[in-house]
């Protein structure tokens, strides 16, 4: 059986004092659930505040984002190997905002995958069609590309990373993948990751992401092959997010 995994991905919101008090108020709302893994992602500046804000270990801590070399004049950038230093379990990595307005391609991705493997951290790799792919009929061919090159070179850690399904036509728009869409695409993922990487197939956990609310959320998790979800707008609420969190029990 795989364990489920709810992730906030915060993005770009909440000050310290904001993050710290979102933190503090989804490690109460979930104090008594111990099935989930539960991960939030805030930004950089917030993560050394809410790793202390949720130190007895129930809660995971995740990154948003990082750059990929050990070191070096990077201006800006963020290593993983300060990720680590924060206790930073699991870095999100190739979101489609990044993809689409940041210029991130499948190489990048791939490199920061392989980054964060190499820092002992798990990714959180996003894949996902646009509007236009889907209504192309393209969906399967641009999600098999996204996970082949995204996971390549880090084959032998695929049984403990994430993948994260988010149709970027769903991201903050309010339209979710219907149950049916979406157990498709992650039974076409799971059947891919087994082809690459043979039993890690069944033991890596694949989100949803995209809209994902305590209305829909039950009935999304239900599917076979939908092993939590990557929550962004629903995760700023603690007691959305709980909601969230419980219905994937
Ligand atoms: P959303 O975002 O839940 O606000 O649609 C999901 C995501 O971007 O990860």
């Amino acid at each position: 059986m795989r364990r489920p995994i709810v992730a906030g991905n915060w993005k770009m919101h909440r000050t310290l004092g904001e993050a710290t008090e979102l933190a503090g108020e989804i490690d109460r709302a979930l104090a008594a659930v111990a099935e989930v893994d539960v991960v939030l992602c805030p930004p950089f500046t917030a993560l050394e505040a809410v790793r202390r804000r949720i130190a007895d270990g129930r809660l995971r801590l995740g990154a948003q984002n990082l750059h990929w070399p050990t070191e070096g004049a990077f201006t800006g950038e963020i290593s993983a190997a300060m990720l680590g230093d924060l206790d930073c379990s699991f870095v999100i990595v190739g979101h489609s905002e990044r993809r689409a307005q940041f210029g991130e391609t499948d190489r990048v991705v791939n490199r920061k995958v392989r980054a964060v493997v190499a820092a002992g951290m798990k990714p959180i790799l996003c894949v996902g069609e646009t509007q236009e792919q889907r209504d192309d009929g393209c969906t399967e061919k641009v999600v098999r590309e996204q996970v082949s090159r995204g996971v390549d070179g880090v084959e032998d850690a695929l049984i403990d990373a994430v993948i994260a399904y988010e149709p970027v036509w769903a991201i903050g728009t309010g339209r979710t993948a219907s149950a049916a869409q979406v157990q498709e695409v992650h039974g076409l993922i799971r059947e891919q990751i087994r082809g690459i990487a043979g039993n890690a197939g069944d033991a890596l956990r694949i989100q949803y992401g995209g809209s994902v609310k305590p209305e829909n959320a039950r009935e999304i998790f239900a599917q076979p092959d939908v092993d939590g979800g990557l929550i962004g707008g629903a995760s700023l609420d603690a007691a959305s997010f709980a909601a969230i969190v419980e219905a994937a029990i």
